[in-house]
């Protein structure tokens, strides 16, 4: 049986919210306990045997460690201990121990491991203390020697040492293309070739990483870390350490955000492990802002496309290059390219994708990854091949529609991607558009209207799900999913309530505990397809359950029904017909002389319906921004955004995911850049003052609109496609060509900041 656990206090609906259907605006149900502060995070967990552990950064960029200088740290009263990579506790030293569930291929970065260095803010000492201020005093103290190597970390001045990934990360699907790109591009009538550049960005969640090791007397660790999974930071520190599943057991029932950071355990999480294993305390580990810029980033990448069309708008060719940057220890890949053979209709289409390895950390996934600058690019490309033809750049989209994904030559599974453009037109008042740039002004200010298309997958994955109806009315339903901010505790509860008829306060969710039934990681926008589609899955079985010990109590009012011919409501089953036959919920239960009854369900997608279809999720951007030419300076005043993402569950949890999505396009297309001191292959702006993210002040309106869309493909229990990372897509590319409508001035990199535009 799978039971609540008590410590994960997951959250309920209030009473009173009553019964939920799939598409209302229910408030987030975790809303309360996480804004007046009872909600707690990995870094709250306390245990009287609580040591501290304070990370030292190393300051070179590649190299070796020659030595390490201790003792004035370990002279600070309450330090026990001072950790490096000749004192730290055994590790697994192959590099498959290391692999979480989402590594690429390559060499993961293992803290302490050894005296290499492999870039600059990498840890290399962990001091433990009996209080955090020792902790953090004493690693001030701690010396660090190198012997300094030659890094290299400039992709511009590197894109000749591009390669081809060398291995392909599980999953990852590498560009293909169709027909002669190159030939059709060279015979195309009109044409467009530019090159587009996005600098590094980091994810910088509210939440700082941190691990919170409990240690029991008899060993077993209970960790609370910031992870987008327990149970692959379970399964990486049982691999790591060579510790059984029953030894380790992870949580993470709040999330502070995280937008991808948490897809791999990052390094606060081995070393708090090491730091619990040496003394045998329990110890908690939290990285500062700086530290948070040392363990991966969306990572730079430069493009180069071509488009060639004919003078009727209709594209012949469409070619796109990027090269991105990697690291030594790994091959990060991701889909940047490939959207462009998805988009539009076009018979010869060439994509072509390379990396370069230099000395940073490995880049890691961020909100939308490969998508924010891949589609960025491409949707700039678009407007400026709509300006090459004089078409309002909306009707380019519509002459080269398509419902087919030209380069995996499926249709779409369904895509309403025109009723996105229709409505998101209209709302936004896209045909009142001058054609001609810089045709609109307000006082100081010139006005631009841009826009552009989103795309994203629609990705579906595997999960268990336990759903138990106690006999007191309740409904418990469990899956070791997790909740970064994004809605999960909110979705899957109104699912369970609206398949089992229950007022929604009767049900909890419980996630984040790597013993719950098997999840995915929290990535992806898939939570829903998958971890909802289970919900889904093991009410339904419940139902069956439930409704044949009904059928068998003594002069059932249900006798043979079927569950066609029941529906389930208020905590009662009674019949479509006649709703006066009826039995409570709980009548059933009692009547059985059960507590509880429990029905698991193994959630897989419909691999051989799906195969069939391209899968995806799709957007229309319409921006307005106001430009102020003496000053360089953008606003974002308006942004319509529609999107087409199948059946939308939970209609409120699912806008805030567009309109935080949308504060980050806005944040990318105008802010958001970590530069890098060359000399010493160092991220220079690593804190909130100089890696400037969207406030409040920076965002105006912001209008989502939902598409009806039904997905069966997909999702054959709720039609849902998954919603989040869409809202971020082309966001960056719609507010840039909106710039050039305002000015006539074509920015072809991200942040589009005012030295920019002067
Ligand atoms: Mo998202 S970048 O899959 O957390």
């Amino acid at each position: 049986m799978t039971d609540l656990i008590p410590e994960l206090r997951a959250p309920s609906a209030p009473a009173g919210t009553g019964r939920v259907k799939s598409g209302m605006a229910v408030s987030r149900i975790d809303g309360r306990a996480k804004v007046t502060g009872e909600a707690q995070y990995a870094a709250e967990y306390f245990a009287p045997d609580l040591a501290y552990g304070v990370v030292v950064s190393g300051t070179v960029a590649k190299g070796r460690i020659t030595s390490i200088d201790t003792a004035e740290a370990l002279a600070v009263a309450g330090v026990l201990s001072v950790m490096t990579h000749e004192n730290r506790p055994k590790m697994r030293s192959f590099d498959l121990a290391w692999k979480d569930m989402t590594a690429p291929a390559g060499s993961p970065f293992r803290p302490l491991f050894s005296d290499e260095i492999f870039y600059s803010g990498q840890p290399v000492a962990l001091v433990l203390a009996e209080t955090f201020e020792s902790a953090r005093y004493a690693a001030t103290l701690v010396r660090v020697h190198y012997d300094v190597d030659a890094h290299e970390t400039n992709l511009l001045e590197s894109l000749d040492q591009a390669y081809e990934p060398r291995k392909m990360k599980a999953g990852f699907v590498p560009p293909s293309s169709i027909g002669d790109g190159k030939k059709a591009f060279e015979a195309a009538e009109v044409r467009v070739d530019s090159q587009y550049y996005n600098g590094v960005e980091h994810h910088n969640p509210m939440e700082m990483f941190a691990s919170t090791v409990i240690r029991a007397e008899n060993g077993h660790l209970t960790i609370y870390d910031k992870t987008q999974s327990s149970q692959n930071s379970r399964w990486y520190v049982s691999h790591g350490f060579g510790l059984s599943s029953d030894e380790v057991t992870v949580r993470n029932p709040y999330v502070g955000g995280a937008f991808g950071s948490g897809l791999r355990p990052q390094y606060q999480l081995p070393l708090a492990v090491m730091g619990a294993l040496q003394l045998e305390r329990s110890v908690r580990v939290v990285l500062t802002r700086q530290q948070m810029f040392s363990f991966g980033h969306r990572p730079e990448t430069w493009h180069r496309i071509r488009l060639g069309a004919a003078p009727d708008g209709t594209l012949k060719a469409i070619w796109h290059e990027a090269i991105q940057e990697t690291s030594r220890l790994e091959d990060y890949v991701e889909v940047i390219v490939n959207w462009s053979g998805q988009l539009y209709a076009c018979s010869d289409i060439k994509l072509g994708y390379q990396v370069v390895a230099n000395d940073r950390f490995t880049p890691l996934d961020m909100r939308a990854p490969g998508a924010a600058h891949g589609v960025h690019a491409m949707e700039v490309a678009m407007d400026e091949l709509a300006y090459e033809l004089k078409m309002d750049p909306l009707a380019l989209r519509l002459k080269n529609y398509t419902d087919v994904s030209p380069i995996e030559d499926k249709p779409f599974s369904s895509k309403e991607l025109r009723e996105c453009y229709r409505q998101g037109a209209e709302r936004f008042g896209w045909e009142k558009r001058p054609l001609e740039p810089r045709s609109m002004q307000d006082g100081d200010e010139l006005v631009g209207w841009g826009m552009a298309t989103g795309i994203w997958d629609a990705m579906v994955m595997v999960a268990r799900v336990s759903a138990v109806l106690h006999s007191n009315g309740r409904l418990v339903v469990s899956s070791a999913a997790t909740d970064i901010g994004t809605g999960t505790y909110t979705v899957m509860s109104m699912i369970a309530a609206e398949a089992m008829g229950l007022p929604m306060e009767l049900v909890t969710f419980q996630l984040g505990d790597s013993t719950l039934p098997m999840a995915p990681i929290e990535g992806g926008s898939s939570h829903v397809t998958t971890v909802g589609s289970g919900v889904f899955g093991a009410c339904e079985k419940l139902k069956k359950s439930v409704l044949k010990m009904a059928t068998k109590m003594t002069d059932s009012p249900l006798a043979k029904a079927r569950l066609r011919d029941v529906e389930f409501g208020d905590g009662a089953i009674f019949l479509k017909t006649d709703p006066s036959r009826r039995v409570e919920l709980t009548q059933v239960l009692a009547n059985a002389g059960v507590d509880q009854v429990e029905e698991k369900y193994f959630m897989t997608p419909q691999m051989l319906k799906q195969r069939k279809y391209a899968r995806a999720v799709h957007s229309a951007v319409f921006c307005e921004v106001r430009v102020n030419e003496k000053l360089g300076m953008v606003r974002v005043t308006r942004v319509v955004s529609a999107i087409a993402a199948g059946r939308i569950i939970s209609a409120k949890t699912a806008a805030s995911q567009i309109s935080g999505a949308v504060v980050w396009g806005i944040s990318q297309a105008l802010h958001e850049e970590t530069h890098t001191d060359h000399k010493y292959g160092r991220f220079m702006n690593h804190n909130f003052a100089e890696y400037h993210v969207a406030a409040n002040a920076d965002i105006h309106d912001i209008d989502v609109i939902f598409v009806e869309e039904d997905d069966r493909i997909v999702s054959k229990q709720l039609g849902a496609k998954g919603v989040g990372e869409i809202g971020i897509v082309g966001v960056a590319a719609a507010v840039s060509n909106a710039i050039f409508h305002a000015t006539g001035t074509r920015l072809r990199t991200t942040p589009m900041t005012p030295a920019k535009l002067l």
